[in-house]
């Protein structure tokens, strides 16, 4: 089944909250409604758009925006040790790490509180606390708009990387992902090593699974502001990589700036956006009814009724002050419209 909105306001479907419109909303429940779309006739220009929390609508979307609906969980194989399930994509992906941490699964609980729809994740390859749903997923399958037909790619072929992967590049404009399958495991892998997780566990008693849920959820709710409040779309940057002399060179004349390495890469170092951010002056920093996060300052914010054209100026702002105090070229995470 398919349900079809023309010329509709966004507001509601995006966590920016910004009131840009599009031409047309489908939401979808199955591949085979996508089918006898895309068969009858292939719209020239549509997006897929997800639970909306990393979105960026900057005008009016002259186009169609997909909008899956079918959020199902089964259970595919339990040996005991480890249990794989199939998620479809509009199931909600805090939800999904509650079910895993209920129900006594490793893998996941890192990313507790990742605003964001299971569909939605593997696209940024969602990642906080030393974790990313890369290690979690075995496979993603999406309709092909091309082939008309259902496609799975294995974890290897996704392309996964830091905040990228195949969906972000080849596949853009040709997969709507349909389902994500993932391995999570019951013997306890705890991973702690990021920032305060390993103290605020310990406050709480223990590495148990809901005791790092119980940290994860307490440490992202000091820094990042809830959607539902004041809207944003997490962080708004990428943190920048950048060549080993860049770094060198801002390390001797900052000592403090925080660094770190690019797995299996020696040449490149990745910095902290949000740090260099807030080191050009910024954090806090406000211009009409949009600013920069105070507690967070790679967070844009919608203090309310921004438009999309707002926040992109705001962007191009935070990024030119950035340029000029410290050389680096710090680039949108957030899928801009
Ligand atoms: N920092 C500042 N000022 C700020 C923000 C950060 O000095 O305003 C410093 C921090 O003190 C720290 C460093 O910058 O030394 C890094 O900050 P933080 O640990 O808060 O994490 P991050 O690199 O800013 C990334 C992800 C977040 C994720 C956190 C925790 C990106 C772009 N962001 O932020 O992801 O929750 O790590 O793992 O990789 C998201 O993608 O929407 C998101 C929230």
């Amino acid at each position: 089944m398919k349900r079809i909105y023309n010329d509709i306001n966004l507001a509601s479907r995006n966590s920016f909250g910004v009131s840009e419109k599009a031409r047309m909303v489908v939401e979808f429940d199955s591949a085979e409604d996508l089918k006898e779309i895309f068969s009858a006739e292939r719209p020239d220009k549509w997006y897929v758009l997800g639970a909306g929390n990393n979105t960026l609508f900057t005008q009016y979307y002259d186009g169609v925006i997909f909008n899956p609906k079918a959020s199902s969980i089964a259970i595919l194989g339990d040996d005991g040790e480890y249990v794989d399930l199939r998620v479809e994509a509009a199931y909600d992906w805090d939800s999904l790490v509650e079910w895993s941490v209920n129900n006594g699964l490793w893998g996941i609980e890192n990313l507790s509180a990742i605003p964001s729809s299971v569909g939605a994740a593997p696209v940024q390859n969602i990642g906080a606390y030393g974790a990313e749903v890369k290690d979690a997923i075995t496979t993603v399958e999406y309709f092909d708009t091309n082939k008309l037909e259902v496609v799975r790619l294995s974890n290897k072929e996704c392309g996964f990387a830091y905040r990228e992967s195949i969906f972000k590049q080849e596949l853009r404009g040709v997969a709507i992902i349909l389902a994500v399958e993932m391995r999570l495991c019951r013997t306890p892998r705890p991973n702690l090593g990021y920032g305060d997780v390993i103290k605020e566990v310990e406050a709480r008693g223990g590495a148990t699974l809901q005791n790092i849920r119980e940290a994860i959820c307490a440490i992202r709710g000091r820094k990042l502001p809830d959607p539902k409040v004041l809207g944003n779309a997490g962080s708004f940057f990428k943190n920048p990589i950048v060549e080993r002399g860049v770094a060198d060179r801002l390390i001797a004349e900052y000592p403090d700036m925080p660094y770190y390495a690019v797995p299996n890469d020696e040449e490149h170092i990745k910095l902290a956006a949000g740090w260099l951010i807030d080191r050009a002056g910024l954090k806090g920093y406000r211009d009409g009814n949009v600013g920069v996060h105070q507690n967070q300052a790679l967070v844009l914010v919608n203090y309310g009724g921004a438009t999309g054209g707002e926040v992109i100026a705001l962007s191009k702002y935070v990024s030119q002050c950035v340029k000029e105090k410290f050389g680096v070229e710090i680039s949108p995470e957030v899928n801009l419209l």
